[in-house]
């Protein structure tokens, strides 16, 4: 048999499809497993949006393949949604490509731009795609650590010059995965001011910025001056819509990076399949009331779960945004230990926070997206386990 190429032996197993195994094999010798792990809305996806796809699966031309770089129309309400929702003009045909979902561009981000040992700053810890994407392109990613001290932002004047003069790349995720962090707009000019000193291109990606709460609105990167110059944003239909299992995204921003991520896209993949980039304009132009709706349920469960920790002794703040809790292990644990702990004693699967890094060792995410009474139910068995935590 011939050698796995190195960049492939490198890529670590995919965290999601790690604990998936885990809670089959569970499952399967009879545990009510509950899981808070991955963060894949459980609500359908809106009537209009289904509506809108099963009346396009009717339309035979919608059967043949797509073009590439997406529908004109789809990429015209991105356009729509930047200019509406954060007064960001976009040019459609040449500021927005369609993605099959936002994960595979952020991972064929990195092939455009970097050749062997050329280096990508990704933030630590933060949703593995970033470092895999860097990996199986020949890149090196360089960690940034995100740590709560600094509201879980990385410092950008801690990065040595002679790394940042190498690195091509930044990544960058506000609001955040997994530490549930937001964004000023100062941080995001001091991004630009980075990117331009060292001649970066900032990948924004923005899958988290309709899930909100308490009537905070993230921004985009992209509303920031300068930033269509350096940067480009991944958006999704996954988390706002309820349609992870879709596959629809695009990336939008400075014109060669969204020139080149089509090139190389049409070169390996054909595009997405039309009804879905028709169901993604119906939720884009539609009625925006099912994401309120959807944040208004997370944020009772984020509100009831944040009780529930801190009467199991967590001093804890509610995130004001994403659908996600980043809470401290408590003493006498490491972040996978207490993972194996609540699994193994209480049937609950939580992320370990060294899934996303080495900084996030000491810490555990919670994902939101699973029924409430369910969440309830993982909550309760916590509390009886652990009784009350010192940290
Ligand atoms: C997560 O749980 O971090 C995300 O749902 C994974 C993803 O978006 O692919």
């Amino acid at each position: 048999m011939p050698a796995v190429a190195k960049r492939v032996k490198n890529l670590p197993p995919y965290l999601f499809a790690r604990i998936e195994r885990l809670i089959a094999e569970k499952r399967a010798a009879g545990v009510d497993v509950i899981s808070l792990g991955i963060g894949d809305p459980d609500e359908p996806t809106p009537e209009h949006i289904r509506e809108e796809a099963k009346r396009q699966l009717e339309i035979p031309e919608n059967h043949r393949y797509p073009t590439s770089v997406g529908l004109p129309a789809f990429r015209q309400a991105v356009a729509r949604y930047y200019a509406r929702r954060f007064g960001v003009e976009l040019n459609p045909e040449r500021e927005v490509v369609t993605l099959i979902g936002s994960k595979e561009g952020i991972a064929h981000i990195a092939w455009c731009y970097l050749d062997a040992g050329e280096v990508a700053l990704v933030p630590d810890p933060s949703y593995p795609v970033y470092a895999g994407g860097t990996i199986l392109a020949g890149g090196e990613p360089y960690y940034l650590p995100l740590l709560p001290e600094n509201g879980f932002l990385p410092r950008l004047e801690d990065v040595p010059t002679e790394v940042a003069r190498r690195a091509k790349i930044l990544f960058l995720n506000y609001p955040n995965n997994p530490t549930a962090a937001v964004a000023s707009s100062s941080f995001f000019a001091e991004v630009v001011a980075f990117a331009r000193e060292f001649d970066l291109l900032v990948c924004h990606d923005a899958a988290y910025v309709e899930v909100a709460f308490d009537g905070y609105r993230p921004s985009s990167f992209l509303a920031t001056p300068g930033a269509k110059e350096v940067g480009i944003e991944f958006g999704s239909l996954s988390k706002p819509y309820n349609m992870t299992g879709w596959r629809l995204g695009w990336a939008a921003g400075k014109e060669e990076a969204v020139e080149v991520l089509g090139r190389l896209k049409s070169n390996i993949d054909s595009g997405v399949f039309q009804p879905i980039q028709y169901a993604g304009i119906k939720a884009l132009d539609g009625p925006q009331e099912c994401v309120k709706e959807m944040n208004a349920l997370y944020q009772l469960r984020r509100d009831l779960a944040v009780a529930a920790f801190r009467e199991m002794g967590w001093k804890i703040d509610p995130p004001k945004a994403t659908f996600y809790l980043w809470l401290p292990v408590p003493s006498g644990f490491t972040s996978e230990s207490f993972a194996e702990y609540l699994v193994e004693e209480a049937g609950v699967v939580v992320t370990p926070g060294t899934g996303y890094g080495r900084h996030g060792e000491g810490f555990f995410r919670v994902s939101l997206t699973l029924p409430t009474e369910r969440l309830q139910e993982a909550l309760v068995r916590m509390k009886r386990v652990l009784g009350k935590v010192s940290f």
